[in-house]
């Protein structure tokens, strides 16, 4: 069981809490993230052989009720406090805080003062002056560390950068060894985790695999899985696992919806169906949801529509299979720990209301079955070329949800949604052929419903705006625009003017995230 003994990060609000859990996971240590107030309880389920306060946008010096639980200090177990988990570490040990005047962002080259159990295998700059690269973002700092600590290392800043009670193996970092700008950070979170901690290192896709088909068998038994397949990364992996795990109980529902891309229904097809046997209900409705779309521009009505539509017609396949007990999802846990923290945070704000299939009615009366529920995007992707996914479904661009809807501005309609396909598959395909499509996050057209002039042979063509959108991005919380190059953009609008009937000029979206948004809607 490769899940027993995980190392607990207990939540402060970080940005980068996902990312101390992402490093430790490819290090093949398991760990779980969860609220930073959370009780003893699940302590006590997980018995975690080490905990990792992260960092948090909270400051000691001006809200204290934002700390560690004093069981975490009972547990016994070697605690890491990065940043503000070092600060409150720090405040609630009996050391001193101070609020900066201004904060400190960026690289600052750490001094390592003496041997720490925490640093022992990591390569430093210069043997005899031993220091280190790092990355910092914090305003307060500590500058009292609390009893039975010793400051273990300094920056010219930040005197107090990382302190120690060897003795507990207790350790705070002012800086941000789960960043890449941390080149030896890797070495000192494995430090922590594999040496200090003795977590093991069995989390492996292989592993991973085992163990969910082994848990997905014992969970569903003898009982038939339903799947909404898309054709998407998640639910693509979770059809594969699930068809390993058991075979012709699966069965998936692939619904049209008028709004996926060239050929998507034909890919998913030859993978799933004709490759690998599975048992796929494949259910046309694009008219119904074009019908449902005219006269719509809003985008929120659309995405409304759309997403209504589809659960409707799920529903109703569902129902013609009635020997189903079990539903499954392609839930992952960055959307896990993201409706945890905002159901925490009460943000009740919709900025865009999403469209996965993770809203179904519970009238459907099916339990849920979702194995990647505790995987990170990146786990899932390693998984999915485990379980023989080809590479280029697996690396694929993110492709939301309600599909072309939100690509077609306004009004959807079928001719529309014809005329993007063909303008889209020609920049991805100029993409994938100028080895540009993985140096982007990602890249699609979007068709706009004016018309402008253009010159076509020898006579005026009143057509259609495409514009095409690449970006580049880390979290899709923000993005830039690519800079491709202009001859490889000028190939793309040649070929789409020339070969997309009815379109008559192609812009490129250089806006960047914020303030404009990946999706035009
Ligand atoms: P925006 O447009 O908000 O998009 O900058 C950020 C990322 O989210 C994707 N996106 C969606 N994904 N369901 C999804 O699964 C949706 O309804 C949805 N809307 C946007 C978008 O493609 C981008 O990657």
């Amino acid at each position: 069981m490769v899940k027993e003994n995980p190392i607990l990060i207990l939540d402060f609000g970080s940005q980068y809490t996902q990312l101390i859990a992402r490093r430790l996971r490819e290090m093949g240590v398991y760990c779980e993230i969860h609220p930073y107030h959370v009780s003893d309880k699940v302590f006590q389920q997980l018995m975690p052989c080490g905990i990792i306060l992260s960092g948090g946008p909270a400051s000691v010096t001006l809200n204290s009720n934002t700390c560690a639980p004093d069981w975490v200090f009972d547990s016994g177990v070697p605690i890491l406090g990065i940043c503000y988990g070092m600060q409150t570490m720090a405040a609630q040990l009996g050391g001193e805080v101070q609020s900066a005047t201004t904060r400190e962002f960026g690289y600052a080259e750490l001094s390592l003062l003496q041997t720490s159990g925490l640093f022992a295998d990591v390569e430093v700059l210069k043997p005899n002056e031993p220091s280190l690269d790092v990355w910092m973002s914090h305003g307060d700092k500590v500058t009292q560390a609390p009893p039975n600590f010793t400051v273990i290392a300094t920056t010219t800043n930040t005197p107090i950068a990382a302190m120690a009670d060897e003795q507990k193996h207790w350790y705070g970092l002012q800086f941000h060894p789960e960043v890449t700008h941390t080149p030896q950070g890797n070495a000192i979170l494995q430090r922590f985790a594999v040496t200090i901690c003795g977590a093991q290192t069995h989390w492996t896709a292989e592993y991973i695999i085992d163990e969910m088909i082994h848990t997905v068998r014992e969970q569903v038994g003898q009982d038939k899985v339903l799947l909404g397949l898309s054709g998407g990364v998640d639910s693509s992996v979770v059809a594969a696992l699930l068809h390993r795990a058991i075979g012709e109980q699966l069965i998936c529902v692939f619904v049209d919806t008028g709004l996926l891309r060239h050929n998507e229904m034909q890919q998913v097809k030859t993978m799933f169906a004709d490759h690998m046997g599975i048992h796929i209900v494949w259910v046309d409705a694009a008219q119904e949801f074009y019908a449902a779309l005219a006269h719509q521009d809003c985008p929120e009505t659309k995405r409304k529509i759309i997403g209504k539509l589809f659960i409707d017609i799920f529903e109703r396949e569902a129902k013609k299979l009635s020997s189903v007990a079990w539903l499954a999802q392609g839930t992952i846990y960055s959307d896990v720990i993201e409706s945890a923290l905002s159901q925490q945070a009460g943000i009740s704000e919709v900025i865009k209301s999403h469209h996965n299939v993770g809203g179904l009615p519970e009238t459907m009366h099916l339990k849920l079955v979702e194995p990647l529920r505790f995987l990170f995007k990146d786990e899932v992707r390693k998984l999915g070329l485990k379980l023989g996914l080809p590479a280029a479904m697996i690396q694929r661009h993110p492709f939301p949800g309600p599909g072309l809807g939100v690509r077609i501005l306004g009004e959807v309609k079928q001719e529309y949604a014809d005329i993007l396909r063909q303008a889209d598959a020609i920049f991805i395909d100029e993409l994938r052929a100028a080895h540009l499509y993985e140096r982007v996050s990602q890249a699609f057209a979007v068709f706009l419903p004016v018309k402008s002039v253009g010159v076509m042979g020898d006579g005026r063509q009143y057509g259609y705006v495409i514009a095409l959108r690449a970006v580049e991005t880390i979290d899709f919380m923000t993005a830039h625009w690519s800079e491709l190059p202009w001859d490889f953009l000028g190939r793309v609008s040649n070929r789409i003017i020339n070969e997309v009937h009815g379109v008559s000029r192609v812009t490129y979206d250089i806006s960047g995230k914020p303030p404009a948004t990946i999706e035009w809607e």
